[in-house]
């Protein structure tokens, strides 16, 4: 059957290196493909999971307008509980916000390059992206962004941090965006803002076209259960939940993400090794000759000669790690989730190993690859 004309021609997200659930025994695994955490959740979360599941009421559909959750959510953001909404996942959150704001013909502006998926929401509604890369993407640079920003422009996606490049614009930086594009629907996704210790939320009071996006996947931990949430002006969470479907943000993510916000020192904790552990990683790769980039995130990027090659090698040792080959004027670089000290200290290993190895050994690259 044919599919709608905008769905005909889309191109997917490259939904890549998923390989680890191929694996029966996971155990020896690292993932570092698609910046998760590296946490078991501590025992307050599983309790509170446990606690559900021995009330005995899996058969209701879940809580639709989940008062504590959404006060929680707010005390955290620092917003009130009107200017929250949650969702099945930050990913769902965006769908959702381009599919309120944006329609066919709209031109929408991704800050590139970035993360992707967003691109294939805004083209499945027959709008037009437009990928906006600055001269230097690792800089955050207003001027320049706004200079790329047609005019009429329906809505502005800015990832801060922004994955994959790391580049995190200044809240003042963000504000000079809202100001001058004031009918332009601004989304800030902010999934990685734990790990960068910033976040624009208390904006929303003052710029009605932002909406900021959150996540429990990255410094929470959480990837699995699949929630996520929103935080702008009542006016423009009633829009969106209109398509909303309440039931689907499972009951037991909302039982987790609720003990999470309660219980907040393990991903406190989680961050303060995240950071240590990039630190750490870089170092390492810097005595490899292995210039790498740094990011606020959970991750960090480095450009080898043989990035396939590479890539390939740890995956024989179970270490998956990404490519970035799909986006513009990225195909150079490599992307490492990183987690604990140990799983740091393990793919350093692993890569001084190939590095030395014959094989790689002989493309073994020069200091200030990237
Ligand atoms: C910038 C960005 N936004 C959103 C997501 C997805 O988050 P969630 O798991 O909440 O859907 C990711 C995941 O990698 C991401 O990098």
């Amino acid at each position: 059957m044919r599919p709608n004309s905008y769905i005909a021609v889309l191109k997917e997200y490259p939904v890549v290196s998923h390989k680890a659930w191929e694996y029966a025994d996971k155990s020896d695994i690292l993932k570092l493909d698609w910046n998760e955490a590296e946490i078991d959740l501590p025992p307050p979360i599983k309790d509170a999971l446990i606690r559900y599941l021995e009330e005995g009421k899996a058969s209701w559909y879940p809580d639709v307008a989940n008062k504590e959750l959404l006060c929680a959510l707010a005390s955290y953001a620092g917003v009130s509980d009107t200017h929250v909404q949650y969702f099945e996942g930050s990913d769902c959150a965006l769908d959702y916000a381009v599919r309120t704001f944006v329609e066919q013909g709209d031109t929408v502006v991704l800050a590139s390059p970035t993360y992707d998926n967003v691109r294939v929401y805004i083209e499945s509604t027959g709008a037009r992206p437009f990928l906006a890369s600055t001269e230097d993407p690792f800089a955050a640079d207003p001027g320049a962004l706004l200079a790329r920003v047609p005019r009429d422009t329906r809505m502005l996606y800015l990832a801060n941090p922004n994955n994959p490049t790391g580049t995190t614009y200044s809240r003042d930086q963000i504000a000079e965006i809202l100001t001058s594009l004031p009918d332009t629907v601004v989304i800030v996704d902010e999934a990685y803002a734990e790990f960068a210790g910033s976040s624009i939320t208390d904006l929303v009071d003052r710029f009605p076209n932002v909406i900021v996006s959150r996540s429990f996947s990255k410094a929470f931990g959480l990837a699995a259960f699949r929630i996520g949430y929103l935080v702008s002006t009542p006016e423009n969470l009633r829009h969106i939940n209109k398509i909303r479907n309440g039931k689907n943000i499972s009951a037991i993510a909302q039982v987790a993400a609720l003990a999470a916000l309660r219980n907040r020192e393990y991903m406190e904790a989680y961050v303060r090794e995240v950071r240590k552990a990039r630190a750490f990683l870089c170092t390492k790769l810097a005595r490899l000759g292995i210039e790498s980039r740094d990011t606020p995130g959970n991750f960090i990027l480095i450009a080898v000669p043989d990035g396939p090659g590479l890539r390939a090698a740890l995956a024989d040792q179970n270490i998956f790690i990404r490519s970035l080959d799909h986006l513009p004027g990225m195909d150079a670089y490599l992307r490492i989730t990183v987690g604990t000290m140990s799983s740091s200290a393990r793919v350093a290993s692993a890569i001084e190993a190939i590095m030395t190895d014959g094989a790689y050994g002989s493309r073994a690259p020069k200091t200030g690859a990237v």
